[in-house]
């Protein structure tokens, strides 16, 4: 799906991942990617490819990164028994393409040790936090701040076991106030994933037509009271803050519809300007079908969705490649230039369990598919 009022960012190929080195005053500083050698490469990793290298630190500072990340950066990830035991006896590399904190990364590390994991993210953040949590696994963890549609980049074709993607934002792009994501917080109208883009909440709010925000509100949120929102909005203008924003949107939905809400009336909204902010839709079949080249025979393509939208792209490409039978016709046997690249490896979606579901209630929306990859198109 492409929005009419998207703009394009222009971020094609440059491949700059970031490394984390300790400051004069034991503060993480961030310094351009490259800046040194990996000494043993994944296996799929393009020539030449210079990842951030995880950092194998002594002891002392193990512990330092332990408690940053439990202080700084953590997030629940989720369904992850069922995202490690789709590779079960696996070995060679697994792109984790949506690294956020590291948590999926480092529970397959943990559990498979065959494996080696190439973490990909567009938050510059979230590749420090994950490049200092994983240290301990030397060159079995490399990352790159990337975005996931150009995987391409990074891994050659046909090479990987396996590529993850857990969509959406993290719990510390949430819960950051000056990242500017959520309702709740305080902070500026930013919401970008990644700083270096140059598409802000802000702009969106303040210079989008009426007309488009109430598209996107309808098309990225599902809100039923797009028109008023996005009418009071444009009546607001110039908005700076979350705060603004999220009281311009509970005035303007009516009481009556206020009270019968369980969540804040300004969470759709929210979600609708982030998911624009980052053309999420946008990337998402791109980034799909690049992970499915990446894919080796018998490799595996696992996807965590949170909202209808993003699920239905998921389904979509997941059908359109498993497919066996012409399009609209499983009566009929597959015509001789049929390639399915996939076989899915359950049908529909699996979602996160009641215990799960009690101790990390942001995991209620999760919707889970995976595939597996055949000799077919190669
Ligand atoms: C839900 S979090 C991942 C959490 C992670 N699985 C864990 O267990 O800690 C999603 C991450 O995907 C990243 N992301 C979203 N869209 C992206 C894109 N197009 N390319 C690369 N990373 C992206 C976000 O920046 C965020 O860090």
């Amino acid at each position: 799906m492409t929005s009419p009022m998207a703009i394009t960012i222009a971020k094609q190929t440059t491949v700059s991942a970031i490394a984390l080195f300790p400051g004069g005053h034991g503060k993480p500083q961030l310094r351009p990617f490259p800046f040194t050698a990996h000494r043993n490469p994944p296996m799929c990793l393009l020539a030449g490819e210079q990842p951030s290298r995880a950092d194998s630190g002594d002891g002392q500072r193990l512990q330092h990164h332990a408690s940053e990340h439990a202080s700084g950066f953590s997030h629940s990830s989720v369904m992850l028994a069922e995202i490690v035991a789709l590779f079960d006896d696996s070995e060679g590399c697994i792109v984790d393409a949506t690294l956020g904190a590291g948590g999926h990364a480092e529970a397959l590390l943990e559990a498979h040790p065959r494996i080696s994991v190439i973490g990909l993210d567009r938050d510059r953040a979230a590749i420090a936090a994950a490049t200092r949590r994983l240290a301990r696994f030397g060159d079995r963890f490399v990352a790159h701040h990337v975005r996931f549609d150009d995987i391409s980049t990074v891994v050659e074709r046909g090479t990987c076991s396996g590529v993850i993607f857990d969509l959406g934002v993290s719990s510390p792009q949430l819960d950051h106030a000056d990242r500017g994501f959520s309702h709740r917080f305080e902070g500026p109208l930013d919401m970008r994933m990644d700083d270096t883009d140059s598409l802000t909440a802000a702009e969106v709010v303040n210079t989008y037509r009426e007309h488009e925000l109430v598209t996107l509100l309808r098309e990225y949120a599902d809100e039923r009271h797009a028109k008023r929102i996005a009418s009071a909005i444009v009546s607001a203008r110039p908005l700076s803050t979350t705060s603004e924003l999220a009281d311009v949107v509970v005035n303007a939905v009516p009481a009556a519809a206020r009270r019968r809400q369980q969540r804040h009336p300004a969470m759709r909204t929210f979600q609708a300007v982030r998911i624009e902010v980052n053309s999420e839709l946008d990337l998402l079949r791109p980034a799909l079908e690049s992970a499915v080249d990446a894919l080796k025979p018998g490799g595996r393509i696992a996807v965590l969705s949170y909202h209808s939208g993003e699920d239905r792209i998921v389904k979509q490409l997941l059908r359109d490649e498993s497919r066996t039978s012409p399009k609209g016709r499983p009566d009929l046997p597959p015509p001789p230039d049929m390639v399915t690249r996939l076989r899915l490896l359950w049908s529909g979606s699996r979602q996160p369990g009641d215990i799960e579901l009690s101790a990390n209630p942001r995991s209620a929306s999760a919707r889970l598919r995976a595939a597996e990859r055949t000799e077919q198109g190669l």
